[in-house]
């Protein structure tokens, strides 16, 4: 990952960054170029004048030959460039450079007069007869004297000699074009290795670690940007991560722990029989307790297989109109030999004769008997238990309340988690700490609420709510 990435960044990043530097220096190097031939152009246009004044002079006689070619001389050495006069015939009268003089009196100019006559400059780069060997950038001049075109004057210059300026020019472009390219991969580089590739590397090998069982593995990235956020979210996946692994480690030792009891006393007692240790006498005594000890592991596996379907979703809804009050009745007259044992007072308050919900009726007369089933298990003797049930809105609040020890307040998030027992030592054999979490399962398949109050006056209450018809 990190190779490829990375590669596919700096590549990018640098490609970019080369084209636009490149782009800039050839502009750049194009408008210097011809910014410098504007320039020369300008030059030469001025010292023209002063070159026009004299071939005026010298062919209207006033000034030698000797005199016109030194000027000619002088300011042909001023601007590095050879000057010619030529006549308005096209021949040339007089040179800067003794070596030319061959073409003295020869005609230079032929059809470039017609455009000199009308007053046009014209601009020529090329080998220029048998005189230049070596390419050469001409520029021509008309010269007028009172309106009456008097020739041309003819300045040749080395075009390498004019490149040469160029060339330092670009040398310089070019190379700051290079070194802003080298500094600018070199900058990619070091922030894409910090801020991107680094602490993706990073996540990837905690990820990897994660993978491997070490979920307490989390990554150390502070930056506020989105691989913060990104970094941020994977902690959190791992945090949920490992409080998943704790749980199913939790279960795992709680299922084994619950299933372990019964069956130790139940191997202990038909093994006592099978060795004769338990006189024969007892045998029924001791089978009965193996029964109901076997009774106890049935309900713990259903409550297990009740609690993982409705989890996944497997029990289907079967929503209906069904009558609480009705389900309620029911369910304190199942319990009629456990209230009478414990000599209870069981008050049911209920607003009307029917309350008419939508739910599923099984369901929710597991959730009722669970409840009621916990209320009565836990009222001390002669206690009071009362069930109520009203309408608020469109919903419906049913609530079952039993006086007796309040639950402590840093428990009451965690009487819904499976397993959970108020009785530390799990000693209690009738309880497995699954009936509260299988009522909530059931209420949230349904879209509904629960939760548990301690009340003041000693005692605890739970209430749920189902949508009214
Ligand atoms: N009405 C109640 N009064 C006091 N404590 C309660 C009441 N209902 C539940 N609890 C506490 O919450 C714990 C969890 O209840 P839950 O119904 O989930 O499990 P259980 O009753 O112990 O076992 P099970 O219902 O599976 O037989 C109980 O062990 C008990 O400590
Ligand atoms: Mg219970």
């Amino acid at each position: 990952m990190k190779k490829g990435l990375f590669s596919k960044l700096v590549a990018t990043f640098a490609a970019i960054i080369a084209v636009s530097f490149i782009m800039t220096a050839a502009f750049l190097s194009y408008w210097f170029e011809s910014y410098y031939f504007e320039q020369r152009k300008g030059q030469l246009i001025t010292e023209s004048q002063f070159i026009g004044t004299a071939a005026v002079q010298y062919l209207e006689g006033n000034i030698s030959s000797d005199k016109i070619n030194e000027t000619l001389t002088y300011i042909g050495n001023y601007l590095s460039a050879d000057i010619w006069l030529i006549d308005n015939y096209g021949y040339a009268y007089a040179v800067s450079d003794i070596d030319h003089k061959k073409i003295l009196y020869t005609q230079v100019l032929t059809k470039e007069l017609e455009d000199l006559r009308l007053g046009h400059t014209i601009e020529k780069r090329g080998i220029y007869g048998d005189i230049f060997k070596v390419p050469v950038h001409t520029f021509d001049i008309p010269i007028f004297s009172r309106g009456v075109f008097k020739g041309a004057i003819m300045m040749h210059t080395s075009v390498s000699e004019l490149k040469g300026t160029l060339i330092r020019v670009y040398e310089i472009i070019w190379i700051s074009a290079l070194f802003a390219i080298v500094i600018s991969c070199i900058v990619i580089y070091y922030f894409s290795q910090k801020i991107i590739v680094k602490p993706l590397a990073q996540i990837n090998y905690v990820a990897d670690k994660i993978s491997k069982g070490e979920v307490d593995k989390r990554v150390s990235i502070k930056s506020k940007d989105e691989i913060g956020v990104l970094a941020e979210s994977f902690n959190s996946m791992a945090d949920s991560l490992e409080e998943v692994e704790k749980n199913r480690r939790e279960f795992i030792s709680n299922v084994s722990h619950e299933i372990r009891s019964p069956i130790t006393s139940i191997k202990g007692f038909i093994g006592g029989i099978l060795d004769g240790v338990i006189p024969k006498e007892k045998e029924n005594y001791y089978l009965s307790i193996a029964y109901e000890e076997t009774q106890r592991l049935t309900r713990l596996v259903n409550d297990l297989l009740d609690l993982s379907a409705i989890e996944a979703g497997q029990f289907k809804l079967r929503i209906e109109e069904i009558d609480i009050n009705e389900i309620i009745r029911l369910c304190v007259i199942k319990f009629e030999q456990k209230i009478k044992e414990k000599n209870l007072k069981v008050d049911v308050l209920m607003q009307d004769d029917n309350l008419y919900v939508a739910a599923d009726r099984d369901r929710i007369n597991q959730v009722v008997t669970n409840l009621v089933d916990n209320a009565i298990k836990y009222v001390k003797k002669d206690g009071n238990v009362k069930i109520c049930t009203k309408s608020k809105g469109d919903k419906a609040l049913i609530s079952v309340f039993n006086d007796g020890p309040t639950i402590p307040e840093n428990d009451l998030k965690y009487i819904w988690n499976r397993f959970y027992k108020g009785d530390k030592s799990r000693t209690s054999k009738i309880s497995t700490g699954l009936g509260l979490s299988i009522v909530r399962s059931i209420l949230t398949q349904l879209g509904e609420d629960i939760w548990i109050e301690n009340k003041e006056s000693q005692g605890v209450m739970f209430t749920f709510t189902l949508k009214r018809i």
